[in-house]
This record gives structure tokens, sequence and C-alpha cells, in this order.
């Protein structure tokens, strides 16, 4: 779990990937790698979710995949099921925290309030997804709650692009930043915006 996460922390971008349809997801994934950022959250939004994580732990066992959108147990154990190895929800699921803790998977819940941290930190959860980041406020709103919950840290993912990513990523309890921007394009231009920001991020370093 904790290697997982350190990986997360590495990577310091993790792609949120939503795939349509299972014949694109050996290309998308194959150019995120070839862009150099093995890693991908793959979204439980779409039906094929559960065998492309399936796809992609066999196909690209050299990625770190994750499932995202992941709203409660059944598509947790699922998720896990398939190869994911971590699990991150746009809120808190009771359910997926206990399946996650159980099998000592990595767990992401999503939380933008002051009670809702309380809550993810009542059940041990202190690494955090703040989303929607842009629409709740941004890094003035992570600033703000850093100060009351020394304890946690956040992967900000919503409006998170390589313009804004400088700036959540230079506070030091942000841990990484989840995003879509470098999905949008065909295999070539997945490759190319991944590429881009993944020199943006040696740059930076
Ligand atoms: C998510 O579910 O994490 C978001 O859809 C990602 O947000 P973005 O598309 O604005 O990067």
């Amino acid at each position: 779990m904790d290697n997982v996460l350190q990986k997360i922390e590495q990577f310091k971008i993790v792609p949120v990937v939503t795939i349509q349809r299972i014949e694109d997801a050996e290309g998308m994934l194959g150019a995120l790698c070839r862009g150099g950022l093995p890693v991908a959250e793959i979204c439980f939004r779409t039906d094929c979710a559960e065998e492309a994580i399936r796809l992609a732990a066999k196909k690209f066992p050299q990625m770190l995949i994750g499932a995202g959108t992941v709203i409660g147990g059944e598509q947790c154990t699922r998720a896990l099921a398939a190869g994911a190895k971590f699990i991150v929800s746009p809120g808190l699921s009771e359910e997926a925290g206990f399946l996650c803790m159980q099998r000592r998977a990595l767990y992401l819940p999503g939380a933008v309030t002051p009670s809702e941290i309380i809550k993810a930190i009542s059940l041990g959860l202190t690494c955090l997804k703040f989303f929607p980041a842009e629409s709740f406020g941004g890094l003035k709103t992570i600033k703000s709650l850093s100060a009351a919950f020394p304890q946690v840290r956040f992967m900000p993912t919503g409006g998170v692009s390589l313009e804004n990513v400088n700036e959540y990523l230079s506070f030091p309890k942000i841990f990484a930043c989840g995003g879509s921007w470098m999905m949008k394009g065909n295999a070539k231009e997945i490759e190319e915006k991944t590429t881009r920001a993944v020199h943006f991020l040696e740059k930076r370093t």
C-alpha cells in the first residue's frame, strides 16, 4: 500500500482515463507509457472499465493501474479483482474504504469539506482526493483546509492542467495531481501531451 502511494508521489501526475471502447484501451495506455507516465486511474464510468483494468494489468505490467470513480463496495471488489492497485472515489465510500483496508490496497477517497475530511480521518484515511478541485476553490481552499488538518495530504483533481499543475504541486500538502488533460485526442496526441507533462515535471525538479 505504502509502495503504491510512493509511486504516485513520484509520478506526481495521475492521468484520469475514461475508456469508452475497449478497443481503444491499448492505444491510450500505450501512449501514456511512451510519453513517460506509466500510471492511470481508469474510471468506472463506462461499461468496459473493469475489462480495461484487466487488460491493463495483463498487457502493461510496468504500469501502475488504479480504478477511479469507484462509488461502492461492488465496484471496488470488481476493480481489485481485475488488478487495480489503488482505488479512487469522487467522495467517500465507507464500503470501498473497508474493502481496501481488508485487502491492504490504497484507497484515496474524495473530500472537500471539513466534515468530509473528519469522516475520512476517523476511518484512518489521510491521503484524499480533492475533487472537483477548481470548482471547490482550488489551492486557496486546500491551504485553508491544511491549516486545520495538518495530518492530511491532497490529490487535487478536476480542472487541473499544465497551466496550474505547478502551482498545486508546489504546496507541500499536495502529493500528486489527477487530471485528464493529456487524454484528449488520438494516441499520438496523448503521447505528445504526456511527454510535455513529463518534461514539465523534470524542469521543475
Ligand atoms: C475526475 O473524475 O477525476 C475528473 O473528471 C478529472 O477532471 P478533469 O477532466 O478536469 O481533469
